[in-house]
């Protein structure tokens, strides 16, 4: 279905490994990754490039980290050049540990701390993404106190409707990010005065999860626009930073993206101005690499729907109890084309209603204790896990050809409750 899963011999495989191997191995849930899928996305982005990169136009793709923070999984794209774009102390520690270098780290994010921003200058990072005027006498605070000049991009909101989920958006005049575009040439020039700000670059993000072109090329143009103005403000502008990258089709009816007329639109709008571009895609990068590997616990008859009881919850993949989303379903067996199809809710153990992957989806027959694989699933699901009902960290696979390597194993249960501590009025143990 997707590069890197697919059925072989009537068996799901992640590349030349058959899921239940891996599931013999460390049980589920467990998230699965596919090394040539991470490649075909990488390449689906890259070789678009190549032929403008040709032409001269500088561009850098640095991988947003918040879709998958995995060590193994940023190597493997760092390997194939990626940069990186961080939010946090920890995904700035997660993508040097990882091999990417400083210069080639962005550090995004609208509520930086002092520390944060010290730990970026003190590596020695590319750029700072400032969202905010206290954030740019912040910056300037830390840079002047540690006498390292901090490179930063001002991000600007373009109060564009990306058309993607309303959590998600975050180019609209009312969202939280950016500065304000009617704002922009005052926020430059109160960086330029500032001591310890060196004012380079233009930054945005509209949104994520966008299929359509028409949005990102929108936007592109009023930061194209912004750039020459500021330079006739006497701000030299040498780089942009376009944000995240394109949507990834999670329903067999959506569209794929167009990476093509996505290149298109950068070059088009923003060609011109000899910029040192950026990109951040994340989603795209490794959504369609990933899946989320569950066993069916129980087939549960209700008296009004049919429920397949799955070991894996909310917890585990938070997207579709937080966005309604979508993620198809495959039984690890291949269902015969024969077999019927009816309705089922997927549901998982965890003691709320939202605890629920699908409503009334058309499935064929699934035995108790089969295997199922949630796709698209390699984008914001490990990342966004937590540990809700008590229950552990899934483990985290990766696949390249026949072999398979657990890059993040389950932790035990001692493990977690070893950060905990009883206070000195409780004794330690029961009274
Ligand atoms: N750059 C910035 C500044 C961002 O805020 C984001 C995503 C990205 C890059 C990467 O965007 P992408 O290429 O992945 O679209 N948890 C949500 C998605 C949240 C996206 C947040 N920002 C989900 O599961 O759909």
């Amino acid at each position: 279905p997707t590069p890197g899963f697919a059925y072989v011999g009537g068996a799901l495989h992640a590349e030349g490994v058959p899921l239940s191997r891996i599931a013999d191995a460390v049980g589920t849930p467990a998230y699965v990754y596919s090394t040539a899928g991470l490649e075909a996305n990488w390449h689906a982005y890259d070789d678009v490039l190549a032929p403008y990169r040709a032409k001269g136009l500088g561009i850098d793709i640095c991988y947003a980290l918040k879709a998958n923070s995995n060590l193994a999984v940023i190597r493997t794209l760092a390997n194939l050049g990626a940069g990186a774009d961080v939010v946090s102390e920890g995904e700035m520690r997660r993508a040097l540990a990882a091999g990417i270098p400083a210069d080639r780290i962005v550090f995004s994010g609208v509520g930086k701390t002092p520390e944060e921003v010290a730990a970026a200058l003190t590596v020695g990072i590319h750029q700072l993404n400032v969202e905010s005027f206290p954030e740019l006498e912040m910056v300037s605070a830390v840079a002047t106190r540690l006498g390292k000049p901090a490179p930063i991009a001002i991000r600007i909101n373009p109060d564009v409707d990306a058309g993607t989920h309303g959590k998600i958006a975050t180019g609209r005049k009312e969202d939280k990010f950016g500065i304000d575009l009617s704002l922009a040439r005052d926020a430059f020039a109160r960086a330029k005065a500032l001591p310890g700000l060196q004012p380079v670059a233009v930054a945005i993000h509209i949104g994520s999860q966008l299929l359509k072109t028409t949005p990102f090329r929108q936007a592109f143009g009023k930061v194209a626009e912004l750039v020459q103005v500021l330079r006739e403000d006497g701000i030299p502008i040498s780089r942009i930073d376009l944000g995240g990258g394109l949507g990834v089709p999670y329903r067999p009816s959506d569209a794929e993206p167009d990476h093509h007329s996505y290149v298109a639109a950068i070059f088009e709008t923003v060609g011109h101005l000899g910029c040192q571009v950026t990109l951040e895609p994340g989603r795209s990068l490794v959504a369609s690499a990933g899946l989320l590997l569950a066993r069916v616990n129980f087939v549960k008859e209700g008296l009004h729907r049919r429920f397949l009881v799955l070991d894996a919850a909310m917890n585990d993949l938070m997207r579709p109890a937080l966005y309604d989303a979508w993620h198809t379903l495959l039984p690890v067996e291949e269902p015969s084309p024969a077999s019927p199809l009816s309705p089922v809710d997927v549901v998982g153990p965890v003691c709320e209603s939202g605890d629920t992957f699908a409503k009334q989806r058309e499935m064929p027959p699934v035995a108790p204790g089969a295997l199922v694989a949630f796709l698209t699933a390699g984008a914001y699901g490990a990342a966004m896990s937590g540990t809700y009902n008590s229950r552990p960290l899934v483990p985290e696979v990766l696949v390249t050809g026949d072999s398979f390597a657990v890059v993040r194993r389950r932790p035990s249960f001692e493990e977690s409750l070893a950060l905990e501590k009883m206070p000195d009025w409780l004794s330690p143990t029961p009274a």
